[in-house]
């Protein structure tokens, strides 16, 4: 018994702790499920356990201590917790209790998304909007009601075109868009030097804030999914309806509601809404269930902690936590190092994670991060998992950690690294020797935004280059299936598949061959605008400095490393040899395809040498967007186009002295491209 007693106080304090970081400093360590599980555990001790009372349990008490510059105001209505099931199948176990609890087969079920910010309630009298509380103990909540003024979409009066209720505690959830929590986040790093660990704990700690401002500069917003008390003639019967009520008045609510009597619907709900979280603008962490019958839900009842007519279904959380074993340094394309860290495996929404960027030197810094450290891994989307925190590192294995040290010289070619940008950035620039560069730069070649070339990944090309087969890009082009055949693991049929996929591949737009060279700077979009720009290779290859920071979206430091890319032997050989193997896709000649055309009938002039067109694919633009070409100016020419070496047009001095529209041939895009 003594055991038992010691066990159930040292868990007590345990979550005491963990909801103290919860629901006071919205700055947990632990995900949901590890802290239900401790909850639950703390449940079956308190059971065994002969002295324990009842009601004075923590596993009884929502949220806890509340923040002490905030008035602490009484909940009409106690604002209540939700039960939580992991694994959807369990409904089943939720709907037959409910059958028997109401004696009906047959019922309608609200699902909803669980929305994962922070639970508010708003009062309105009158249809004003008095006073907003956090949960806090689900009984008293600390008054936000000034902060609450300053989020958006919360509306101070209800819109009264209909009946609205004299009174109303209007529920749900303060949270923050994704996207805004991004921004928030890299505002936050450059600022201060530490970051929300996620949305929900930015949405808390953006509202809980003793300077309303704060609460406006963050951007929240609000979902409703309930009611407390309201007093009202004529409340509708059943939520769904209610929750309908709510938004006539104006009061933003999710629409992904839905209605069912079935279970295959509520579990196709989950998987739908399972697959696509990531696609929403903000954080869900699973759906919730509801009894729609409001008589129904009186009839079931509520516990002291959460309604037993509702249920969240909860998704595999994207946080969990984990040791590091050791670290790694790779040397990237650009000759960035950056370091891994190994970890104890774990999985995270069903993906098992060895491996997590630590980013950069900083990061290592600002997190404080060891080996032997434990920490908080996150994947969320497509995001490549990276350590959120550092948990606790007063445990019994802190004895055990390692500091890490970064290294001086590069892991590949041991050149000394250069630190850039504040500890951000540390640098191999031994680009041109350097193995491990020379090998990412050949990936990035054949990736699906550059040549696009099927079934050569890393393992293969790294072969390749130690058997000295493939060294630089043109070299993939004089590949035989017999010398892929040669290659481990690569049989008749995936040679072949190579060879025909390298064939397809050599015809490339000048976009893709520009990103393909792996530029620092120059990604999809740059090199999108330098191919609209420059037209054809030759004009990217004779670009210069001061044309380059002429584009749009082109910033010096792009700029500079385009012209030290171009004007490097060694890159610009790999260019010429590239050249020999590819057709340039037909270039976008700028056809109009709306119906208006403006440039119809427009009579137009050519002078001088045309660098960024031939010939003929200005007489092509100019006729398929409607021009009529002219070789005399006369008083009706519209345009004079310009090219270089005209010191001696006599159709430029006629232009001038008949006041025509003289356009050079970048003025010449502008216009075409704008109208287009
Ligand atoms: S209903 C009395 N519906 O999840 C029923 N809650 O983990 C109370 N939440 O305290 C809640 N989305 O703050 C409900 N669609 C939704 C929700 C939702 C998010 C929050 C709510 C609740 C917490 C429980």
């Amino acid at each position: 018994m003594q055991c038992n007693n010691k066990k159930l106080k040292k868990l007590k304090k345990k979550i005491s702790y963990h909801a103290y970081r919860y629901y006071t400093l919205d700055n947990p360590i632990i995900s949901d499920i590890e802290y239900d599980l401790l909850i639950q555990k703390l449940q079956k001790l308190e059971k065994k356990s002969k002295n324990f009372q009842k009601n004075d349990s923590i596993t009884k008490k929502i949220g806890l201590k509340m923040l002490n510059f905030f008035k602490i105001k009484k909940h009409f209505t106690p604002m209540l917790s939700l039960q939580n099931i992991y694994n959807v199948e369990e409904i089943e176990v939720f709907k037959k209790k409910i059958q028997k609890k109401i004696k009906k087969k047959v019922f309608s079920l609200s699902c909803e998304l669980k929305i994962d910010g922070l639970a508010i309630s708003l009062l309105y009298k009158k249809g004003i909007l008095i006073r907003s509380l956090t949960r806090g103990n689900g009984i008293k909540g600390e008054d936000v009601t000034l902060n609450s003024f300053n989020i958006k979409n919360i509306p101070k009066f209800l819109n009264s075109k209909y009946q609205i209720p004299e009174i109303i505690e209007i529920r749900g959830e303060i949270y923050m868009l994704s996207s805004d929590f991004k921004k928030l986040n890299q505002k936050k790093n450059i600022s201060c030097n530490t970051i929300f660990s996620n949305s929900r704990n930015a949405a808390a700690g953006s509202l809980r804030q003793n300077d309303p401002k704060i609460t406006k500069e963050r951007k929240l917003m609000f979902f409703c999914h309930g009611y407390g008390i309201c007093k009202m003639k004529n409340i509708p019967n059943n939520h769904y309806d209610m929750i309908k009520k709510i938004k006539s008045w104006g009061i933003p609510v999710n629409k992904n509601i839905f209605l069912t009597n079935k279970i295959n619907e509520i579990q196709k709900y989950y998987f739908y809404f399972q697959k696509k979280r990531d696609l929403l603008n903000f954080e869900i962490d699973g759906i919730v269930v509801k009894i729609n019958d409001l008589n129904d839900q009186k009839k079931i009842g509520n516990t002291t902690k959460y309604p037993k007519w509702a249920i969240a279904i909860k998704f595999s959380p994207y946080e969990k936590q984990t040791k590091i074993l050791n670290v790694d340094f790779q040397v990237g394309r650009t000759g960035i190092i950056t370091p891994v860290a190994r970890l104890k495996p774990i999985k995270i929404s069903g993906v098992i994670i060895k491996n997590a960027s630590l980013h950069n030197r900083y990061e290592i810094k600002r997190l404080k991060i060891l080996i032997g450290s434990t920490v908080l891994i996150r994947r969320a989307g497509d995001v490549i998992p990276y350590v959120v925190k550092v948990v606790n590192t007063i445990d019994k294995n802190f004895l055990k950690t390692k500091k890490i040290i970064f290294p001086q010289n590069c892991p590949s070619c041991n050149t000394k690294i250069i630190e850039e940008n504040n500890m951000k950035i540390s640098r191999c620039n031994n680009y041109f020797n350097c193995i491990e560069q020379l090998k990412k730069k050949l990936e990035h070649f054949v990736s699906r935004n550059a040549f696009n070339i099927i079934g050569l990944g890393p393992n293969i090309i790294h072969k390749l280059f130690s058997n000295k087969i493939v060294l630089i890009p043109s070299d993939f082009f004089k590949l035989t299936a017999q010398n892929l055949k040669n290659i481990e693991g690569i049989k008749e049929k995936k040679a072949n598949n190579i060879i025909q996929s390298l064939n397809i591949a050599k015809k490339i737009s000048l976009e893709k061959f520009i990103y393909s060279l792996g530029i620092h700077g120059v990604g999809i979009s740059v090199s999108k605008y330098l191919s609209k720009n420059y037209i054809n290779i030759q004009n990217f290859i004779n670009a210069n400095l001061k044309d380059l920071l002429k584009i749009n979206k082109i910033g010096k430091n792009i700029a500079n490393n385009i012209i030290s890319f171009l004007k490097n032997k060694d890159s610009m050989l790999i260019i010429l040899k590239l050249i020999k193997h590819v057709k340039f896709e037909k270039k976008n000649l700028f056809i109009l395809k709306n119906k208006k055309n403006f440039f119809l009938n427009k009579k137009i002039v050519i002078t001088g040498k045309l660098i960024k067109f031939t010939r003929n694919e200005i007489n092509e633009i100019l006729k398929k967007n409607g021009f009529i070409i002219q070789n005399i100016v006369s008083k009706n020419t519209d345009f004079l186009l310009c090219g270089k070496y005209t010191h001696k047009s006599k159709k430029l001095i006629k232009s001038k002295k008949l006041k025509v529209k003289i356009l050079n041939e970048n003025e010449f895009l502008i216009l075409i491209k704008n109208i287009i």
